[in-house]
């Protein structure tokens, strides 16, 4: 397999690609936590935003806060899914990011990663932010090689207290960062 690609697009998501959304974040989702975190916890996160339903209603933007599902597709063939939005008017989030394991580490995800910046510096987003589950080694390594700075902890989206589940906030500026 090329090391990168020169057909892959990043275009919206549209409602036929619900199904592989679902599937692509799901799997990626346990494949990447699966020593890392609670099992009840993974059931828990992929059934709240990972379900065909859920994504379905997320499909569209919703702006200012949601721009709507981004994916990657080579070949007709949809490899994986990002989206973002803003939190503040000068402030955007990367929400998620996940690729086919089969699709990693040829820079697919940095050509979402990088769909996702420039629509948050389009709506005149200064910086953007992320989390990543603290101990996450491979997630915490993307976003490093792509200029994110650990800033903060806070307790993970959807941890009951006694989960103990922590997310590191990584942040970098928009200005000049596309990479291609
Ligand atoms: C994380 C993910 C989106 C990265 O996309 P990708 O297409 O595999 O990454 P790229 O090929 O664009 O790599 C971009 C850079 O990140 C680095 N990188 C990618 N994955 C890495 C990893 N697991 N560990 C360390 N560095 C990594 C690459 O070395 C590259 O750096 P370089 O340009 O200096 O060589 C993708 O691998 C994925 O979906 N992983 C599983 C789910 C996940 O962890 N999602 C993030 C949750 S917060």
């Amino acid at each position: 397999m090329p090391r990168s690609s020169l057909t892959a697009v990043v275009r919206p998501a549209a409602a036929t690609d619900v199904a592989a959304i679902a599937r692509i974040c799901s799997t990626a989702y346990r494949d990447a936590y699966r020593e890392l975190l609670p099992e009840g916890y993974i059931n828990r996160s992929v059934a709240e935003f990972y379900s065909e339903q859920r994504i379905a209603r997320d499909i569209a933007p919703s702006l200012p806060d949601w721009f709507g599902y981004q994916v990657v597709e080579e070949d007709g063939r949809v490899l994986g899914a990002a989206g973002g939005g803003m939190t503040d008017p000068s402030t955007g989030e990367l929400s998620l990011i996940y690729l086919e394991s089969a699709a990693q580490g040829r820079g697919l995800g940095t050509l979402l990663l990088d769909r996702v910046t420039e629509q948050i510096r389009a709506a005149g987003g200064a910086e953007m932010w992320v989390s990543v589950f603290l101990g996450d080694s491979g997630g915490i390594g993307f976003y490093r090689a792509r200029g994110f700075q650990p800033m903060d902890t806070v307790r993970a989206t959807l941890s009951r207290e006694d989960d103990h589940i922590r997310s590191l906030r990584m942040r970098r500026l928009t200005a000049g960062t596309a990479t291609r």
